[in-house]
C-alpha cells in the first residue's frame, strides 16, 4: 500500500498491517509505504525502503539499528514502535541522532498482568496437562491425588521488576492472599502501600513459590535468570516470564525443569521467537509456553496500534511524542 499525496508530504515506512482505521489516520498525515506480508519485513528490505523517510512505524520483530538510521538519512524524525519493550531498537543510536522513539506503555498493562496470572494458574494447577490428559482419553475416574498441583492462593510470589505490569500483577495477587516480594534496580515508592516487600534477588529466589519476571530486556537483565539463579529456587518453584525471553537462560531452564530442580515454568516469551516446535522445553509436562500473547486482547492491541500512530504523527509534526523512551532528545 502506498498512498500518494502532494509533494512534500512526509514518507513513512510501516512494517506490518494494523487496523484499517489506524492506517487511515496515519495516511491523513503521511504517505505510507506498508509491508503487506503477514511475517516480518526482512532487514534488507527495510533498509532499502527507509532512505528519505520521515518516520518508521515498527514492531518488536524489526531490528532498528544505527545502519538503518543512517540509511534513512537526516530527514528521519521519529521511530514509533507498537510495543512497550524496545530492546529491538538501538535507542542510544536514535538519541545520538536526535530521533525520538515512541512506545506504547500503559495501555497493555492490565492485559499483560492478566496473562501472567493465567500462566501462574495454568502451571500451578496443571491446567494444560489436565486438559491434554482428558483429550487423550486417560480420565478413568476421580482419584484423590490425580493431577494435584499447587495453590496460588496464599503462596509467596517474587516479582522481578515492580514497574507498571509488575504492580498490576501485585494488585491481582493481593486478592489471592499472596505474600509479595519484589526486587528492582531502585525501590518503588508505591511498594509499601501495595504490600510488596523489597528484597534482594537472592532472597526473592530462595523464598518464592512463584517467581514472575516483569523487567525490560537490557544489557543488565540479559541472562538474569541462569543456572545459578535457578539453583537458588525452591524445588517446587514456578518461573513465569511475560517479559522477554532472553532474560532467562533457556538451556539452563530446560535442565533445571528436566531434573526437577524447579517445579514448572510458564513462558509467554522465548529466545528466539518464534520458538521451534521441536524445542526440548515443549517435551516437558511441567512447562506451558505461549506465542507471545501477553497484550493480545482485541481492545489492547487496537489501543497499542493507535498509540503508536499517535506517537508517529506527533513526531512527524515536530511535537513531543505522547510516549517517548528517550525524552532527552528534547533537551
Ligand atoms: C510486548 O511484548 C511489548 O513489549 O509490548
Amino acid at each position: 500500500m502506498s498512498l500518494s499525496h502532494s509533494a512534500g508530504f512526509p514518507h513513512v515506512v510501516i512494517t506490518r498491517r494494523v487496523p484499517q482505521h489506524i492506517l487511515d489516520y496515519m495516511a491523513s498525515a503521511a504517505d505510507l509505504q506498508l509491508w503487506e506480508e503477514d511475517h516480518p519485513i526482512p532487514y534488507q528490505t527495510l533498509l532499502d525502503r527507509v532512505p528519505g523517510c520521515a518516520g518508521v512505524y515498527c514492531l518488536l520483530t524489526d531490528r532498528i539499528d544505527a545502519a538503518l538510521l543512517d540509511a534513512a538519512g537526516p530527514g528521519l524524525k521519529v521511530i514509533s514502535q507498537m510495543a512497550v519493550g524496545v530492546d529491538n531498537i538501538d535507542v542510544k543510536a536514535c538519541t545520538a541522532r536526535g530521533i525520538p522513539v515512541g512506545n506504547t506503555p500503559g495501555v497493555l498493562t492490565e492485559t499483560t498482568a492478566d496473562l501472567a496470572l493465567a500462566l501462574m494458574l495454568a502451571t500451578a494447577r496443571r491446567i494444560v496437562e489436565a486438559a491434554e490428559f482428558l483429550k487423550a482419553g486417560q480420565w478413568q475416574t476421580w482419584r484423590p491425588m490425580e493431577l494435584t498441583g499447587q495453590d496460588v492462593y496464599g503462596c509467596t510470589v517474587g516479582i522481578i521488576g515492580l514497574g507498571r505490569i509488575g504492580t498490576a500483577v501485585a494488585r491481582r495477587l493481593r486478592g489471592f492472599d499472596c505474600k509479595l516480594l519484589y526486587t528492582n534496580p531502585s525501590p518503588n515508592p508505591e511498594a509499601e502501600k501495595l504490600g510488596v516487600t523489597d528484597v534482594d534477588l537472592e532472597t526473592l529466589l530462595k523464598s518464592s513459590d512463584i517467581v514472575t519476571l516483569h523487567c525490560p530486556l537490557t544489557p543488565e537483565t540479559r541472562g538474569l535468570i541462569g543456572a545459578g539463579e535457578l539453583a537458588l529456587m525452591k524445588p517446587t518453584a514456578i518461573l513465569i516470564n511475560t517479559a522477554r525471553g532472553a532474560v532467562v537462560d533457556q538451556k539452563a531452564l530446560f535442565e533445571a525443569l528436566q531434573a526437577r530442580r524447579i517445579g514448572a515454568a510458564g513462558l509467554d516469551v522465548t529466545d528466539p521467537e518464534p520458538m521451534s516446535k521441536d524445542d526440548p522445553l515443549l517435551t516437558l509436562p511441567n512447562v506451558v509456553v505461549l506465542p507471545h500473547i501477553g497484550s493480545a486482547s482485541v481492545a489492547t492491541r487496537t489501543r497499542m496500534a493507535q498509540l503508536a500512530a499517535d506517537n508517529l504523527v506527533a513526531g512527524l509534526q515536530g511535537e513531543h511524542l505522547p510516549h517517548c523512551v528517550n525524552p532527552e532528545v528534547y533537551d
